[in-house]
């Protein structure tokens, strides 16, 4: 909420209840301000609002949990979050990258942290990597023998995931593999690792999804988990206007899903909605 609003304008006693809500490209912010004190019209007032929309629509997405209101978020935090001093600095970095909303959320990593606690899990594979805080959080929460193959095509965003996987002494247990990633899968499954690991999480380009997910699903054991990210989309998925390629897959995804018999799955509303299927 903006601090420098006139006092006649919002009392203190009565401050005024701001919410934003996400907006992507071509479409308009919506503010709703409620309690409006005085009898001063808002027009006569001057609000600066700074608006920072991405210029790549299939970038726009949220790392904070959605659907919660800027404070509730902040209690959650308080009151959860126990991210490690490496991944606050991680995040920290991020913040100044232009693409920074690609990064998981915080409570997020912990989540896929304690999942792969309660899974036991030992080897694992991640699709889409970034500046590495999910490989990073989910390294950190495996036995010292555990196992990432981490997926990117970006050298540039992945030095400065090998610089805190170094800072974090983790970087024995997580294998870059610098390729399009569904080369990696197809790699792996050519070298006889099928049904060899217990963990997939899937978070790169979404017109790829079913075919990572097909892929993931042949590579973990029968009891192994695939978390799936911004199955949620920002909301867009649920929007039919929106019919971009990214949300038209995600969306796609999600349907066949819904139907797919081989697995256990549950959506969880958390960041940006994380899927989870269990093979059986
Ligand atoms: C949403 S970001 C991943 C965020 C990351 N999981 C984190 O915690 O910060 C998506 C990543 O997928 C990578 N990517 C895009 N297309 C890819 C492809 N075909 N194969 C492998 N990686 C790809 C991008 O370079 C980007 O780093």
């Amino acid at each position: 909420m903006p601090t420098d609003l006139p006092e006649l304008l919002f009392p203190k006693k009565s401050q005024p209840d701001i919410e934003s809500f996400p907006c992507g490209l071509g479409k308009q912010l919506q503010l709703t301000i409620k309690q409006v004190c005085g009898s001063l019209p808002i027009t006569k007032h001057e609000i600066k609002l700074e608006l920072k929309v991405s210029k790549n629509p299939s970038l726009i997405m949220s790392n904070k949990s959605i659907g919660l209101d800027s404070k509730l978020y902040n209690y959650l935090l308080s009151v959860s979050l126990r991210e490690p001093e490496i991944l606050q600095q991680l995040r920290q970095e991020t913040a100044n990258h232009p693409y920074a909303n690609m990064q998981i959320a915080p409570e997020q990593g912990q989540f896929m942290a304690l999942l792969v606690q309660l899974l036991g899990a030992k080897k694992t594979i991640e699709v889409g990597t970034f500046t590495g805080y999910s490989a990073l959080a989910v390294a950190l929460a495996l036995p010292p023998n555990g196992q990432v193959i981490a997926c990117d095509v970006s050298a540039e965003f992945t030095a400065i995931a090998r610089r805190y996987w170094q800072l974090a002494g983790v970087d024995g247990k997580i294998d870059l593999r610098l390729a399009p990633a569904l080369e990696t899968l197809d790699e792996l499954l050519a070298n006889e690792l099928a049904g060899s690991f217990d963990f997939a999480f899937i978070d790169a380009d979404k017109e790829n999804y079913q075919a990572y997910y097909e892929r993931c699903l042949k590579l973990v054991r029968v009891g192994g988990l695939i978390a799936v990210d911004n199955v949620l989309w920002d909301g867009q998925v649920a929007d039919n206007n929106i019919q971009d390629s990214s949300t038209i897959s995600i969306r796609d995804f999600n349907y066949q899903l819904h139907n797919d018999r081989r697995v256990t799955i549950s959506l969880i509303p958390i960041a940006d909605g994380l899927t989870l299927a269990l093979k059986h």
